[in-house]
């Protein structure tokens, strides 16, 4: 049994059912590449892995510090990598995986040299809006027209000091990013207070 202390995903799992079968009617045994940003235990990974990833050749490469974000308490993210690595190896799915470890923007980065592009980008790294908004600019440059891009936690606040610190949340990053790229995106039938993804056009 795969070992997880924390559970942001599964409310997403129905969701993700409808999005990418029911709208996009994606096949899970085609061949797929996704990149995913922010792991942390791996439970997105594996529910892409088993849902989207069944072809032999299908990848997905992880981006994570491990380190948790400026949310997250030390007892979270103590022995995290272990628990993410052991996890993706009890998948029987492990030669699928690509782990970078690092800020995003590097494993973006590497991705981008590499000439890589991917049918999928599930943005869930840090939350802060600058940093979200680096993870989106260059996350962009891998997809080709018909990528998707998933994005977590629009509605997610951060209190500090009993005050909303919008420069701490997502929403900000991802406004801006979608009004910048109106011309180039199409928004599928889909989203909700939490996730939004939309598509690459043109
Ligand atoms: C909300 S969790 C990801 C949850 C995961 N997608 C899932 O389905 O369970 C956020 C993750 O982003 C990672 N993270 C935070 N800031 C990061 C950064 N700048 N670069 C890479 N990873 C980062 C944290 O270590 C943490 O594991």
């Amino acid at each position: 049994m795969p070992h997880f202390t924390e559970d942001w995903s599964t409310g997403h799992f129905p969701h993700w059912q409808r999005l990418f079968f029911e709208l996009l009617g994606w096949d899970p045994t085609a061949p797929r590449r996704i990149v995913e940003i922010g792991v942390f235990e791996g439970r997105g990974t594996l529910w892409f892995l088993d849902h989207l990833l069944r072809h032999p050749e299908s990848r997905i490469t992880c981006l994570d510090t491990f380190g948790g974000g400026a949310e997250h308490l030390p007892s979270q993210t103590e022995g995290l990598e272990a628990r993410f690595r052991a996890n993706v190896a009890e998948s029987g799915a492990a030669a699928k995986v690509e782990v970078l470890k690092g800020p995003s923007f590097e494993g973006l980065v590497r991705l981008l040299a590499r000439g890589e592009r991917a049918d999928l980008v599930y943005v869930d790294g840090s939350h802060e809006a600058p940093d979200v908004l680096a993870d989106l600019v260059l996350a962009w440059r891998l997809l080709p027209p018909g990528g998707v891009m998933l994005c977590d936690d629009y509605l997610w606040s951060r209190e500090e000091a009993a005050r909303v610190d919008i420069l701490g949340c997502p929403k900000l990053a991802i406004d801006a990013f979608t009004n910048i790229h109106r011309r180039q995106i199409d928004f599928p039938l889909w989203g909700y207070e939490w996730q939004h993804a939309f598509e690459r056009i043109g």
